[in-house]
């Protein structure tokens, strides 16, 4: 068992008073609908062909056949899941993207206990919002992250447009060697950098993947970045394509995607009129960096629908409250690098250096006994962060438990895009607002892994 400190026993009591608010307000659905059955989510260790030539071992994931499952809920309807480690380590589940109770945030140490080997959690929450999101550790993640799991959730509004296929692509990397088996998961001076990638990219643990759509039909085409350190610029060739959301959220104004760079952690919405001709192929792409990459393919078959992309309704909103701006109050938060440093001991995957820091310290994160947080927010009450990035590299910067809107930025024009993921160029000052309406520690920290291992998670207090 965890040696709680005394901090921690003072925290899983105040947890546990969220918690109960939390529940009190769930019981008001659970008369109109049951309590569910949990989902077991069972955390193992598999062996998987990735690579299409190679079995590779040590493959972690949730279930015992392949990728974790896609999970679906429906918004504003209770969800369950018992978390079962069957992993020879610590783990968690954190839901990304999902405002829900800081009790079922998943974050070890802050939030809740380690679950260790052959224990269980239980995770129940109410959706709020519809859209695409994710589920994943948050313990020792560059390995256990890194090694597979990382699934994809899609929350449900019965409201929503009719497409003709809805299609989920979970993006990620894998470090495997020539013989298919995983090699160091990252290198330290990879990590005082972007990061270190993956050898083999997969689209839902296969390589190039292609999938059939209905001809002259409507997709949405939902894809995920849940790799753990690679920046996506994404393009599709072969037919129109139109951003409908991004990060969960509808965005305020669709348009028609030429190229869109998203970092780890985000999700894109795309909504992609197939050709008229059957056996027409549309293909994704990443075009970041040197060679252009295909990542999947969808194929058109059957007659052509005729489908028009303006018959297309739009997606209600999420019910994010907007921010206050006249009464909000500013947060700076400044991204650094610090002096590269050596390694020191680590707990829950921290790998044990720091090369990065927000506002100045480089912060242990994931540890028994975490520093003050960055601030203290009032519930209810209005907030911009005001974010700067002075390093010479990209950081998806992640909010949990709160979602926020992108206000202005130094570097352009942007759409008030919801989001919980903002991805941070170099020299980059933007303006994040949201309302501090969720109870308890929220984590604010880079999802590029080893940035995040490294010092670059902090946490905010809602009080
Ligand atoms: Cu995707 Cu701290 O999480
Ligand atoms: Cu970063």
């Amino acid at each position: 068992m965890a040696v709680l400190t005394r901090r921690n026993l003072i925290k899983a009591s105040a947890v546990a008073g969220v918690y109960g608010a939390g529940m009190a307000l769930a019981g008001r659905f659970t008369a109109a609908h049951a309590a569910p059955e949990p989902l077991i989510l069972k955390s193992n260790k598999i062996q998987a062909n990735i690579t299409g030539t190679d079995v590779t071992r040590d493959v972690l994931t949730y279930g015992n056949d392949g990728m974790p499952p896609v999970l679906r809920m429906r918004q504003g309807e209770p969800f369950a899941a018992k978390l079962i480690n069957g992993i020879d380590e610590p783990t968690t589940i954190h839901w990304h993207g999902m405002r829900i109770p800081n009790a079922m945030d998943g974050v070890p140490f802050l939030t809740q206990p380690y679950v260790y080997t052959g224990e269980t959690f239980d995770y129940a929450f109410t959706p709020p919002d519809a859209g695409t999101f994710w589920y994943h550790p948050h313990c020792n993640t560059l390995i256990q992250m890194g090694h597979g799991m990382t699934g994809v959730i899609v929350v449900d509004n019965p409201r929503d447009p009719t497409f003709d296929a809805d299609i989920v692509v979970n993006l990620r990397d894998w470090r495997l060697g020539g013989d298919g088996q995983f090699i160091a998961q990252y290198k330290p001076r990879d990590a005082a950098r972007s990061g270190t990638y993956g050898t083999v990219r997969s689209a839902n643990w296969q390589v190039e993947p292609q999938y059939d759509a209905p001809t002259g039909g409507l997709v949405r085409l939902r894809l995920a970045i849940t790799d753990v350190t690679r920046i996506f610029s994404f393009r599709v060739e072969g037919a129109a394509a139109t951003v409908i959301a991004i990060d969960g959220n509808p965005v305020p104004k669709r348009f028609a995607l030429d190229v869109l760079q998203l970092g780890p952690g985000q999700r894109l919405e795309l909504a992609i009129r197939m050709p008229d001709s059957e056996g027409a192929t549309v293909t994704l792409e990443d075009i970041h960096g040197t060679n252009p990459k295909t990542l999947a393919k969808l194929r058109a078959v059957g007659a052509s629908l005729k489908r028009d992309i303006g018959d297309l309704a739009p997606l209600e909103p999420n019910p994010v409250r907007q921010a206050d701006l006249g009464a909000a109050e500013h947060i700076p938060i400044i991204l650094s690098a610090t002096a590269e440093d050596t390694a020191k001991d680590s707990i829950c995957g921290s790998l044990g250096y720091s090369f990065w820091a927000i506002n100045k310290v480089p912060w242990p994160g994931d540890t028994p006994d975490p520093t003050a947080p960055l601030a203290e927010l009032k519930l209810g009450k209005s907030y911009v962060l005001d974010m700067e990035n002075l390093t010479p590299h990209s950081h998806p910067i992640h909010l949990h438990g709160m979602s926020f809107t992108v206000l202005s930025s130094n570097i352009g024009t942007v759409q008030p895009f919801v989001s919980d993921t903002y991805l941070i160029q170099p020299n980059e000052k933007v303006q994040l607002g949201f309302v501090a309406d969720n109870l308890g520690d929220w984590l604010l920290h880079c999802h590029i892994i080893e940035h995040q291992k490294t010092g670059m998670t902090s946490y905010m207090r809602v009080v």
